[in-house]
Protein backbone atom coordinates (compact mmCIF):
# COMPACT_ATOMS: atom_id res chain seq x y z
CA UNK A 1 0.00 0.00 0.00
CA UNK A 2 1.64 3.12 -1.12
CA UNK A 3 -0.35 4.59 2.54
CA UNK A 4 2.71 3.34 3.90
CA UNK A 5 5.31 5.73 2.31
CA UNK A 6 3.22 8.51 3.11
CA UNK A 7 3.14 7.60 7.29
CA UNK A 8 6.93 7.07 6.70
CA UNK A 9 7.26 10.71 5.78
CA UNK A 10 4.63 11.88 7.62
CA UNK A 11 5.92 10.12 10.72
CA UNK A 12 9.71 11.85 9.86
CA UNK A 13 7.75 14.96 9.52
CA UNK A 14 6.19 14.37 12.85
CA UNK A 15 9.25 16.36 14.77
CA UNK A 16 8.12 19.82 12.98
CA UNK A 17 4.18 19.44 12.72
CA UNK A 18 1.53 19.20 14.72
CA UNK A 19 0.95 16.02 16.00
CA UNK A 20 -2.74 14.79 16.45
CA UNK A 21 -4.38 11.57 17.71
CA UNK A 22 -7.31 10.63 15.33
CA UNK A 23 -9.97 8.16 15.31
CA UNK A 24 -12.65 7.47 12.44
CA UNK A 25 -15.08 5.29 13.63
CA UNK A 26 -16.95 5.24 10.41
CA UNK A 27 -19.95 6.70 8.03
CA UNK A 28 -16.95 9.14 6.96
CA UNK A 29 -16.93 10.26 10.39
CA UNK A 30 -13.00 11.42 11.83
CA UNK A 31 -12.24 13.07 15.01
CA UNK A 32 -8.61 14.59 16.01
CA UNK A 33 -6.88 15.78 18.69
CA UNK A 34 -3.44 17.87 19.19
CA UNK A 35 -2.28 18.68 22.70
CA UNK A 36 0.04 21.59 21.72
CA UNK A 37 3.46 21.55 23.59
CA UNK A 38 3.27 23.92 26.39
CA UNK A 39 -0.30 22.20 27.39
CA UNK A 40 1.28 19.03 27.43
CA UNK A 41 4.30 20.56 29.52
CA UNK A 42 2.04 22.40 31.71
CA UNK A 43 -0.75 20.18 31.96
CA UNK A 44 -3.44 22.72 31.03
CA UNK A 45 -3.88 25.35 28.26
CA UNK A 46 -5.46 25.27 24.98
CA UNK A 47 -6.11 21.74 22.82
CA UNK A 48 -7.27 21.81 19.82
CA UNK A 49 -9.73 19.19 18.04
CA UNK A 50 -11.24 18.59 14.75
CA UNK A 51 -14.71 16.86 13.55
CA UNK A 52 -15.41 16.14 9.94
CA UNK A 53 -18.08 14.40 8.45
CA UNK A 54 -20.36 13.93 5.68
CA UNK A 55 -23.08 16.65 5.50
CA UNK A 56 -25.41 13.88 5.28
CA UNK A 57 -24.87 13.69 9.10
CA UNK A 58 -28.07 15.82 10.91
CA UNK A 59 -25.21 16.07 13.82
CA UNK A 60 -21.98 15.25 14.98
CA UNK A 61 -20.21 14.89 18.55
CA UNK A 62 -17.74 14.14 19.88
CA UNK A 63 -17.07 14.07 24.21
CA UNK A 64 -14.55 13.63 27.07
CA UNK A 65 -15.32 10.97 29.16
CA UNK A 66 -15.87 7.69 29.39
CA UNK A 67 -20.06 7.90 29.14
CA UNK A 68 -22.52 10.49 28.41
CA UNK A 69 -23.46 10.81 31.67
CA UNK A 70 -21.11 13.56 32.89
CA UNK A 71 -19.30 14.12 29.51
CA UNK A 72 -18.04 17.09 27.73
CA UNK A 73 -19.73 16.93 24.63
CA UNK A 74 -18.88 18.90 21.59
CA UNK A 75 -21.32 18.88 18.96
CA UNK A 76 -21.68 20.33 15.49
CA UNK A 77 -24.29 20.84 12.83
CA UNK A 78 -24.81 23.15 9.75
CA UNK A 79 -25.49 26.45 10.48
CA UNK A 80 -28.98 28.66 9.48
CA UNK A 81 -27.38 29.73 6.06
CA UNK A 82 -25.73 26.05 5.38
CA UNK A 83 -22.18 27.15 4.90
CA UNK A 84 -20.47 26.79 8.24
CA UNK A 85 -21.59 24.48 11.22
CA UNK A 86 -22.84 25.56 14.49
CA UNK A 87 -20.27 24.36 17.71
CA UNK A 88 -22.69 23.42 20.55
CA UNK A 89 -20.73 22.51 23.88
CA UNK A 90 -23.06 20.39 25.91
CA UNK A 91 -23.02 18.62 29.16
CA UNK A 92 -24.06 15.13 29.44
CA UNK A 93 -26.70 14.13 31.62
CA UNK A 94 -27.34 10.78 30.97
CA UNK A 95 -30.64 9.61 29.16
CA UNK A 96 -31.66 12.86 28.13
CA UNK A 97 -30.20 15.23 25.46
CA UNK A 98 -27.50 17.15 26.72
CA UNK A 99 -27.72 20.60 27.40
CA UNK A 100 -25.91 22.93 26.03
CA UNK A 101 -22.78 24.26 28.43
CA UNK A 102 -22.36 28.15 28.49
CA UNK A 103 -18.64 27.65 30.42
CA UNK A 104 -16.69 25.84 27.72
CA UNK A 105 -14.50 28.15 26.39
CA UNK A 106 -14.42 26.75 22.88
CA UNK A 107 -13.79 28.28 19.70
CA UNK A 108 -14.40 27.82 15.89
CA UNK A 109 -10.95 28.40 14.24
CA UNK A 110 -10.78 28.97 10.42
CA UNK A 111 -11.12 25.66 7.92
CA UNK A 112 -14.50 25.50 9.86
CA UNK A 113 -17.00 24.73 7.03
CA UNK A 114 -19.13 23.11 4.89
CA UNK A 115 -18.12 22.34 1.84
CA UNK A 116 -18.01 19.46 -1.29
CA UNK A 117 -20.79 18.33 1.37
CA UNK A 118 -18.02 17.99 4.18
CA UNK A 119 -18.98 19.17 7.32
CA UNK A 120 -15.31 20.60 9.26
CA UNK A 121 -14.97 22.01 12.81
CA UNK A 122 -11.72 23.37 14.00
CA UNK A 123 -12.07 23.65 17.50
CA UNK A 124 -9.43 25.14 20.22
CA UNK A 125 -10.93 24.38 23.72
CA UNK A 126 -9.09 26.79 26.47
CA UNK A 127 -10.75 25.07 29.67
CA UNK A 128 -10.97 21.03 28.61
CA UNK A 129 -8.82 19.98 31.17
CA UNK A 130 -12.01 19.88 33.80
CA UNK A 131 -15.66 20.99 33.02
CA UNK A 132 -18.69 20.57 35.51
CA UNK A 133 -19.14 16.65 36.00
CA UNK A 134 -15.30 15.35 34.98
CA UNK A 135 -11.79 16.14 34.28
CA UNK A 136 -9.17 14.90 31.82
CA UNK A 137 -5.40 14.71 32.49
CA UNK A 138 -4.22 16.51 28.62
CA UNK A 139 -1.16 13.72 29.24
CA UNK A 140 -3.21 11.05 29.55
CA UNK A 141 -2.31 7.89 27.24
CA UNK A 142 -5.48 6.41 27.14
CA UNK A 143 -7.93 9.21 27.73
CA UNK A 144 -11.43 8.36 27.43
CA UNK A 145 -13.51 9.73 24.69
CA UNK A 146 -17.39 9.18 23.39
CA UNK A 147 -18.72 10.36 19.60
CA UNK A 148 -21.99 9.99 18.20
CA UNK A 149 -23.61 11.19 14.94
CA UNK A 150 -27.13 11.12 13.21
CA UNK A 151 -27.57 10.67 9.68
CA UNK A 152 -30.50 12.77 8.35
CA UNK A 153 -31.58 16.53 7.58
CA UNK A 154 -29.46 19.63 7.98
CA UNK A 155 -30.28 20.91 11.78
CA UNK A 156 -29.62 24.40 10.12
CA UNK A 157 -29.34 26.03 13.30
CA UNK A 158 -27.15 28.90 14.58
CA UNK A 159 -28.55 27.78 17.89
CA UNK A 160 -26.19 26.43 19.99
CA UNK A 161 -28.92 24.74 22.51
CA UNK A 162 -30.89 23.72 19.04
CA UNK A 163 -32.87 20.56 19.86
CA UNK A 164 -31.23 17.62 18.32
CA UNK A 165 -32.75 13.61 17.52
CA UNK A 166 -30.82 10.51 19.28
CA UNK A 167 -27.48 9.53 17.58
CA UNK A 168 -28.24 7.07 15.48
CA UNK A 169 -24.65 5.68 15.88
CA UNK A 170 -22.57 6.05 18.92
CA UNK A 171 -19.18 4.36 20.34
CA UNK A 172 -16.14 5.16 22.54
CA UNK A 173 -12.51 5.32 21.64
CA UNK A 174 -9.41 6.16 23.61
CA UNK A 175 -6.82 9.04 22.34
CA UNK A 176 -3.13 8.73 23.40
CA UNK A 177 -2.76 12.42 24.00
CA UNK A 178 0.73 11.40 24.47
CA UNK A 179 1.38 11.02 20.78
CA UNK A 180 -1.07 13.80 20.03
CA UNK A 181 0.93 16.25 21.39
CA UNK A 182 3.30 18.95 20.05
CA UNK A 183 3.38 21.83 17.84
CA UNK A 184 2.48 25.73 18.82
CA UNK A 185 0.25 26.19 15.98
CA UNK A 186 -2.74 28.29 17.00
CA UNK A 187 -4.98 26.26 14.27
CA UNK A 188 -3.67 23.29 13.75
CA UNK A 189 -6.11 21.65 11.40
CA UNK A 190 -6.24 24.75 8.90
CA UNK A 191 -3.58 22.98 6.47
CA UNK A 192 -4.35 19.73 6.58
CA UNK A 193 -8.50 19.69 6.53
CA UNK A 194 -8.73 19.91 2.73
CA UNK A 195 -6.04 16.50 2.11
CA UNK A 196 -6.96 14.61 5.22
CA UNK A 197 -9.04 11.34 3.53
CA UNK A 198 -10.69 9.23 5.69
CA UNK A 199 -8.07 6.14 4.54
CA UNK A 200 -5.45 8.00 5.70
CA UNK A 201 -7.38 8.98 9.13
CA UNK A 202 -8.42 5.20 9.80
CA UNK A 203 -5.47 4.11 9.26
CA UNK A 204 -3.18 6.35 10.98
CA UNK A 205 -5.18 6.27 13.92
CA UNK A 206 -5.45 2.37 14.53
CA UNK A 207 -2.91 2.67 17.07
CA UNK A 208 -4.54 6.09 18.72
CA UNK A 209 -7.68 4.18 19.43
CA UNK A 210 -8.51 0.41 21.02
CA UNK A 211 -11.80 1.44 20.27
CA UNK A 212 -14.10 -1.19 22.09
CA UNK A 213 -14.72 -1.83 18.61
CA UNK A 214 -18.79 -3.77 19.42
CA UNK A 215 -19.40 0.13 20.77
CA UNK A 216 -21.15 1.21 17.30
CA UNK A 217 -24.70 -0.40 16.56
CA UNK A 218 -25.32 -0.49 12.16
CA UNK A 219 -28.83 1.06 12.38
CA UNK A 220 -31.20 -1.12 9.92
CA UNK A 221 -32.61 0.62 6.85
CA UNK A 222 -36.05 0.38 8.73
CA UNK A 223 -34.91 1.59 12.04
CA UNK A 224 -36.88 5.03 11.24
CA UNK A 225 -39.96 2.70 10.03
CA UNK A 226 -40.53 0.54 13.35
CA UNK A 227 -40.06 3.57 15.67
CA UNK A 228 -42.50 5.55 13.97
CA UNK A 229 -45.10 2.59 14.22
CA UNK A 230 -43.97 1.94 17.45
CA UNK A 231 -44.39 5.83 18.36
CA UNK A 232 -47.99 5.89 16.66
CA UNK A 233 -48.94 2.24 18.10
CA UNK A 234 -47.87 2.90 21.94
CA UNK A 235 -49.30 6.26 22.77
CA UNK A 236 -52.57 4.90 21.01
CA UNK A 237 -52.85 2.37 23.02
CA UNK A 238 -51.88 4.36 26.40
CA UNK A 239 -53.50 7.58 25.62
CA UNK A 240 -56.66 6.72 23.69
CA UNK A 241 -58.03 2.90 23.97
CA UNK A 242 -56.94 2.15 27.90
CA UNK A 243 -57.90 5.45 29.27
CA UNK A 244 -61.11 4.66 26.74
CA UNK A 245 -61.52 1.40 27.99
CA UNK A 246 -61.37 2.50 32.10
CA UNK A 247 -64.05 5.41 31.39
CA UNK A 248 -66.58 2.96 29.57
CA UNK A 249 -66.98 1.25 32.05
CA UNK A 250 -67.97 3.80 34.42
CA UNK A 251 -70.25 5.26 31.69
CA UNK A 252 -71.63 2.42 29.76
CA UNK A 253 -74.67 -0.10 30.82
CA UNK A 254 -75.31 -2.66 28.30
CA UNK A 255 -75.67 -6.62 29.12
CA UNK A 256 -71.90 -8.36 29.14
CA UNK A 257 -70.39 -4.67 29.37
CA UNK A 258 -67.75 -6.66 32.03
CA UNK A 259 -66.95 -8.63 29.08
CA UNK A 260 -66.65 -6.13 26.63
CA UNK A 261 -64.16 -4.23 28.87
CA UNK A 262 -62.31 -7.31 29.48
CA UNK A 263 -62.25 -7.65 25.35
CA UNK A 264 -61.28 -4.09 25.09
CA UNK A 265 -58.36 -4.01 27.33
CA UNK A 266 -56.82 -7.51 26.10
CA UNK A 267 -57.09 -6.49 22.26
CA UNK A 268 -55.47 -3.31 23.60
CA UNK A 269 -53.19 -4.87 25.39
CA UNK A 270 -52.02 -7.00 22.70
CA UNK A 271 -51.04 -3.61 20.74
CA UNK A 272 -49.06 -3.13 23.55
CA UNK A 273 -47.12 -6.20 23.15
CA UNK A 274 -46.70 -5.14 19.85
CA UNK A 275 -45.42 -2.38 20.32
CA UNK A 276 -43.16 -3.26 22.74
CA UNK A 277 -41.64 -5.88 20.65
CA UNK A 278 -40.71 -2.97 18.07
CA UNK A 279 -39.38 -0.91 20.86
CA UNK A 280 -37.08 -3.77 22.36
CA UNK A 281 -35.71 -4.20 18.60
CA UNK A 282 -35.36 -0.27 18.52
CA UNK A 283 -33.14 0.34 21.93
CA UNK A 284 -31.50 -3.23 20.95
CA UNK A 285 -30.09 -2.12 17.62
CA UNK A 286 -29.91 1.48 18.95
CA UNK A 287 -28.15 0.16 22.25
CA UNK A 288 -30.66 1.79 24.33
CA UNK A 289 -31.98 -0.63 26.18
CA UNK A 290 -30.72 0.91 29.79
CA UNK A 291 -32.50 4.17 28.65
CA UNK A 292 -35.28 5.02 31.43
CA UNK A 293 -37.22 5.02 28.60
CA UNK A 294 -36.89 1.53 27.68
CA UNK A 295 -36.93 0.51 31.30
CA UNK A 296 -39.94 2.14 32.12
CA UNK A 297 -41.57 0.61 29.24
CA UNK A 298 -40.89 -2.86 30.12
CA UNK A 299 -41.60 -2.49 33.55
CA UNK A 300 -45.38 -1.21 32.30
CA UNK A 301 -46.02 -4.24 30.23
CA UNK A 302 -44.98 -6.65 32.49
CA UNK A 303 -47.12 -4.48 35.20
CA UNK A 304 -50.08 -5.17 33.24
CA UNK A 305 -49.77 -8.40 32.93
CA UNK A 306 -51.76 -8.55 36.55
CA UNK A 307 -54.63 -6.99 35.20
CA UNK A 308 -56.74 -9.41 33.55
CA UNK A 309 -55.47 -11.69 36.74
CA UNK A 310 -57.04 -9.34 38.86
CA UNK A 311 -59.48 -8.40 36.59
CA UNK A 312 -60.85 -12.34 36.50
CA UNK A 313 -60.31 -12.79 39.96
CA UNK A 314 -62.37 -10.25 40.77
CA UNK A 315 -65.56 -11.02 38.47
CA UNK A 316 -65.26 -14.70 39.81
CA UNK A 317 -65.52 -13.25 43.40
CA UNK A 318 -68.14 -11.15 42.80
CA UNK A 319 -70.01 -13.87 41.31
CA UNK A 320 -70.09 -15.55 44.56
CA UNK A 321 -70.17 -12.91 47.10
CA UNK A 322 -71.52 -10.31 45.12
CA UNK A 323 -69.74 -7.33 45.88
CA UNK A 324 -66.13 -5.57 45.38
CA UNK A 325 -63.64 -7.79 47.18
CA UNK A 326 -60.16 -8.32 47.69
CA UNK A 327 -59.32 -7.68 43.78
CA UNK A 328 -61.22 -4.93 42.80
CA UNK A 329 -59.40 -2.26 44.34
CA UNK A 330 -55.86 -3.96 42.83
CA UNK A 331 -57.56 -4.33 39.47
CA UNK A 332 -58.94 -0.87 39.46
CA UNK A 333 -55.70 0.94 41.33
CA UNK A 334 -53.29 -0.83 39.65
CA UNK A 335 -54.32 -0.24 36.56
CA UNK A 336 -54.73 3.44 36.91
CA UNK A 337 -51.22 4.07 38.40
CA UNK A 338 -49.53 1.38 35.55
CA UNK A 339 -51.45 3.39 32.93
CA UNK A 340 -50.63 6.55 34.05
CA UNK A 341 -46.81 5.57 34.47
CA UNK A 342 -47.01 4.62 30.51
CA UNK A 343 -48.62 8.11 29.48
CA UNK A 344 -45.59 9.33 31.04
CA UNK A 345 -43.36 7.20 29.44
CA UNK A 346 -44.56 8.05 26.25
CA UNK A 347 -43.23 11.62 26.38
CA UNK A 348 -39.83 10.30 27.51
CA UNK A 349 -39.69 8.45 24.51
CA UNK A 350 -40.92 11.01 22.16
CA UNK A 351 -37.65 13.14 24.11
CA UNK A 352 -35.24 9.91 23.70
CA UNK A 353 -36.03 9.67 19.85
CA UNK A 354 -35.41 14.05 19.90
CA UNK A 355 -38.78 14.49 18.35
CA UNK A 356 -39.59 18.44 17.91
CA UNK A 357 -40.79 20.38 20.73
CA UNK A 358 -43.98 20.81 18.79
CA UNK A 359 -44.43 17.05 18.73
CA UNK A 360 -43.67 16.82 22.58
CA UNK A 361 -46.09 19.51 23.01
CA UNK A 362 -48.99 18.05 21.09
CA UNK A 363 -48.51 14.97 22.53
CA UNK A 364 -48.46 16.53 25.91
CA UNK A 365 -51.73 17.80 25.44
CA UNK A 366 -53.51 15.30 24.14
CA UNK A 367 -52.15 13.00 26.68
CA UNK A 368 -53.22 15.33 29.58
CA UNK A 369 -56.51 16.26 28.30
CA UNK A 370 -57.09 12.25 28.04
CA UNK A 371 -55.72 11.86 31.52
CA UNK A 372 -57.63 14.57 32.76
CA UNK A 373 -61.09 13.32 30.89
CA UNK A 374 -60.18 10.04 32.60
CA UNK A 375 -59.99 11.24 36.10
CA UNK A 376 -63.23 13.50 36.07
CA UNK A 377 -64.81 10.49 35.04
CA UNK A 378 -63.35 8.45 37.96
CA UNK A 379 -64.46 11.27 40.46
CA UNK A 380 -67.76 11.82 38.76
CA UNK A 381 -68.13 7.53 38.99
CA UNK A 382 -67.26 8.08 42.59
CA UNK A 383 -69.62 10.63 43.57
CA UNK A 384 -72.70 8.89 42.07
CA UNK A 385 -72.19 6.08 43.49
CA UNK A 386 -72.09 7.27 46.91
CA UNK A 387 -75.59 6.17 48.49
CA UNK A 388 -76.41 4.10 46.04
CA UNK A 389 -76.09 0.26 45.25
CA UNK A 390 -74.10 -0.48 42.50
CA UNK A 391 -73.54 -3.28 40.25
CA UNK A 392 -70.41 -5.14 39.20
CA UNK A 393 -69.02 -2.71 36.96
CA UNK A 394 -70.31 0.22 39.02
CA UNK A 395 -71.73 1.12 35.43
CA UNK A 396 -75.49 2.60 36.11
CA UNK A 397 -73.46 5.57 36.95
CA UNK A 398 -74.72 7.72 34.37
CA UNK A 399 -77.75 5.62 33.67
CA UNK A 400 -80.57 4.98 35.36
CA UNK A 401 -82.56 2.14 33.45
CA UNK A 402 -83.46 -1.01 33.85
CA UNK A 403 -81.01 -3.55 33.08
CA UNK A 404 -81.74 -7.72 32.94
CA UNK A 405 -78.04 -8.69 32.58
CA UNK A 406 -75.97 -10.90 35.11
CA UNK A 407 -74.38 -7.66 36.62
CA UNK A 408 -77.76 -6.28 37.20
CA UNK A 409 -78.98 -9.98 38.86
CA UNK A 410 -75.87 -9.35 41.15
CA UNK A 411 -76.87 -5.94 42.26
CA UNK A 412 -80.61 -7.43 42.79
CA UNK A 413 -79.62 -10.08 45.29
CA UNK A 414 -77.00 -7.64 46.68
CA UNK A 415 -79.85 -5.46 47.46
CA UNK A 416 -81.68 -8.21 48.55
CA UNK A 417 -79.11 -9.09 51.48
CA UNK A 418 -78.92 -5.71 52.28
CA UNK A 419 -82.37 -6.13 53.03
CA UNK A 420 -81.77 -8.45 55.84
CA UNK A 421 -83.88 -7.99 58.99
CA UNK A 422 -80.46 -7.01 60.57
CA UNK A 423 -81.00 -3.89 58.15
CA UNK A 424 -84.21 -3.45 58.13
CA UNK A 425 -83.50 -0.24 61.06
CA UNK A 426 -81.25 1.44 58.83
CA UNK A 427 -82.53 3.66 56.14
CA UNK A 428 -81.71 2.77 52.50
CA UNK A 429 -78.63 5.13 52.27
CA UNK A 430 -77.00 3.76 54.78
CA UNK A 431 -77.52 0.22 54.02
CA UNK A 432 -75.04 1.61 50.87
CA UNK A 433 -72.80 3.72 52.07
CA UNK A 434 -70.76 1.05 54.06
CA UNK A 435 -69.80 -0.82 51.33
CA UNK A 436 -66.75 -0.24 49.71
CA UNK A 437 -67.52 1.93 46.39
CA UNK A 438 -65.22 2.08 43.20
CA UNK A 439 -64.21 5.34 43.51
C1 LIG B 1 -16.88 29.35 9.79
O1 LIG B 1 -16.82 30.06 11.01
C2 LIG B 1 -15.48 30.23 11.51
C3 LIG B 1 -15.58 30.93 12.86
O2 LIG B 1 -16.35 32.08 12.78
C4 LIG B 1 -14.68 31.04 10.51
O3 LIG B 1 -13.37 31.19 10.97
C5 LIG B 1 -14.67 30.32 9.19
O4 LIG B 1 -14.01 31.05 8.24
C6 LIG B 1 -16.12 30.08 8.74
N1 LIG B 1 -16.11 29.30 7.53
C7 LIG B 1 -16.71 29.69 6.43
C8 LIG B 1 -16.67 28.77 5.28
O5 LIG B 1 -17.30 30.77 6.37
C1 LIG C 1 -2.84 14.15 11.89
O1 LIG C 1 -1.49 13.84 11.80
C2 LIG C 1 -1.18 12.95 10.76
C3 LIG C 1 0.26 12.64 10.84
O2 LIG C 1 0.85 13.07 11.97
C4 LIG C 1 -1.58 13.57 9.42
O3 LIG C 1 -1.36 12.66 8.39
C5 LIG C 1 -3.02 13.95 9.42
O4 LIG C 1 -3.35 14.65 8.29
C6 LIG C 1 -3.33 14.79 10.63
N1 LIG C 1 -4.73 14.92 10.66
C7 LIG C 1 -5.29 16.10 10.75
C8 LIG C 1 -6.80 16.09 10.75
O5 LIG C 1 -4.66 17.11 10.85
Amino acid sequence: MHFSYFFGALALASSVLAQNATYCPSGGVCYAVNVPATTASSGSGDIYFQITGPSSMSWIGLGQGSSMTGANIFMIYANAAGDNVTLSPRLGSGNTQPKSDTTAEVTLLAGSGISNNIMTANVRCSNCNSWSGGSMSLTDTASKWIYAYKSGSAVSSDDVSANLAQHSSYGDTTFNLQSAAGGSSDNPFLTSTATSTSSSGSNSDSSDSDSSGGGEPRIPANFANVRKAHAIMAPIAFVMFFPIGAMGIRVLSFPGLVWFHAGWMTFTYVIVLASMGMGVWIAVVSQQLDEVHSIIGIAVVGALLLQPISGLTHHLLYKRVGRPNAATYPHVWWGRAVITLGIINGGLGLQLSGNTVKGEIAYGVVAAVMWSLWMVVIALAFIKSKNKLEGETGEAIFMDKQRHDSTEMMRRSVSYQNGSPLNLSFPRENVAAPRPMYG
